[in-house]
């Protein structure tokens, strides 16, 4: 490496970072919620005692951590809107919390921070999954009422997210039984995929009617397949069918009621057609791990690794996610989330500074990529999995709730504030040097790959 690796951002590129309002406010205490409940049914599974969390509720921490994101240089703050907290009767708006969030958005703008306000990020009012929940099609309607008060109470919102990642909320809620409601059909979940992407579009055509300048979208999860072998029809076909059941079917459908494209992306995999894959998986320690799909090899390349949820880690997959629906859509993208479980923060920082480049190969060859927040601002809820993946910027014991900004938030901090990836200068000062072979070998595959063409894309071979 060398000077000319220093790449530079324009001054209207937003950094940011994301959490939503479930994760960090008071998960265990949430009865007006069907996650509240559902956390509570399996309280001492998903959280254990004592444990709370980053608890935004109270608004001094929301405020604190607010502060250290503006800190470290940052223009955009990815929130969400606690629907079950506004309003948790049919009809019944709660003030409180309304006050809550307007104040939230206040303090975000003074501190310089755009507020990006997700509307419906996981989680249900308990009246609205009682009823039945997105398979029910009035839903849709008390969505819209929702979203309608919202976009009236807070108007100075630019950037709204109408729904967060239909492609994981709807198969784990109603598929594989993950999430609430915890159904297992395939009707349901088709019932549920249809109301969910009418919300969407009439969310949109809602928001834009009554405030035309403001910018709305959804946010996809993209789970991203390549073929293992180029050359292979099958496996092609195999991934071409994997992107568009995992995460294009709901980009396409929403496309025409899109100002932007969110893009939530964490890992790859390679797609590989063999009964018995012979994959190995690089681990930090340098042992391997034998793939673990069947069909679907987790070909992680010799200079991988993997997160604390074993999620691969590659950020070349990240390029191809990037580069594929910018060039499929034509829409403007904003990086919604993209971030690492990594409870030492040991790799995090390598994590940043490769998925940045990774986005600035993609935008100097021409994709219109805007911002990127990356997930999570603090150690949150993470689902079903509780306190035990760590993803912040901040780590938090969430016992005593006591913070501490991550060294790789610094990196992702000279990056936010200098606007350039000085990639020596950045892997010298915050990068262990045990990691710089797999790091450079990494760049060096990011920064080398020549062919631009869609799936046939193949870095590090
Ligand atoms: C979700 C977040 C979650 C993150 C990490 C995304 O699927 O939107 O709420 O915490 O992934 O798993």
């Amino acid at each position: 490496m060398n000077n000319t690796d220093i790449f530079s951002f324009n001054s209207s590129f937003l950094f940011g970072s994301a959490v939503s309002s479930f994760q960090v406010e008071q998960a265990a205490d949430q009865p007006h919620s069907d996650w509240g409940r559902h956390v509570r049914d399996q309280y001492y599974e998903i959280v254990r005692p004592g444990e709370k969390g980053p608890q935004w509720i109270e608004w001094a921490n929301a405020k604190r951590d607010i502060q250290t994101m503006h800190e470290l240089g940052l223009g955009m703050q990815r929130i969400s809107l606690e629907w079950a907290r506004i309003e948790s009767a049919k009809g019944h708006f709660d003030h409180a919390a309304i006050s809550y969030y307007k104040q939230l958005i206040e303090s975000l703008q003074q501190a310089g921070l755009e507020p990006m306000a997700t509307l419906h990020h996981f989680t249900l009012p308990q009246w609205v999954a009682q009823n039945g929940g997105w398979q029910n099609t009035r839903t849709v309607d008390h969505f819209l009422h929702y979203v309608k008060r919202m976009v009236h109470e807070l108007p100075d919102v630019k950037f709204w997210v109408i729904v967060n990642e239909p492609g994981v909320q709807l198969p784990f809620g109603y598929l594989n039984g993950y999430f609430p409601p915890r159904k297992r059909s395939a009707i349901r979940f088709l019932l549920a995929r249809h109301n969910m992407l009418s919300a969407h579009k009439k969310a949109y055509q809602l928001i834009k009617q009554s405030k035309p300048a403001a910018q709305a979208g959804s946010a996809f999860s993209c789970l991203w397949l390549r073929p293992d072998d180029p050359l292979s029809r099958i496996e092609r076909l195999g991934t071409y069918l994997g992107n568009y059941l995992l995460n294009t079917n709901y980009i396409a459908a929403c496309q025409n009621e899109s100002d932007f494209i969110g893009i939530n992306y964490y890992m790859g995999y390679y797609f590989d057609f063999k009964l018995s894959s012979s994959h190995q998986t690089f681990r930090q320690d340098s042992s391997t791990v034998p793939a673990n799909i069947p069909f679907i090899g987790t070909t992680v390349r010799p200079h991988s690794f993997r997160s604390d949820f074993g999620w691969p880690v590659v950020p070349d997959f990240f390029y191809s996610v990037l580069h594929n629906v910018y060039t499929s859509y034509k829409k403007p993208i904003y990086i919604t989330e993209n971030g690492i479980a990594d409870r030492d923060d040991t790799y995090r920082g390598m994590y940043i500074l490769t998925h940045l480049i990774a986005m600035q190969r993609a935008i100097r060859e021409g994709c219109d990529i805007r911002g990127y927040a990356h997930w999570s601002t603090i150690d949150n809820l993470e689902w079903n999995e509780g306190y035990s993946k760590r993803f912040g910027l901040i780590k938090l014991n969430p016992v005593t709730g006591r913070r501490k900004t991550q060294h790789s938030a610094f990196l992702y901090s000279e990056i936010a504030k200098s606007r350039t990836i000085n990639i020596d200068y950045l892997m010298k000062k915050y990068i262990r040097p045990e990691l710089h072979p797999i790091c450079n070998r990494i760049i060096k595959d990011l920064l080398e790959c020549r062919t631009v063409r869609g799936m046939r894309l193949q870095y590090g071979r």
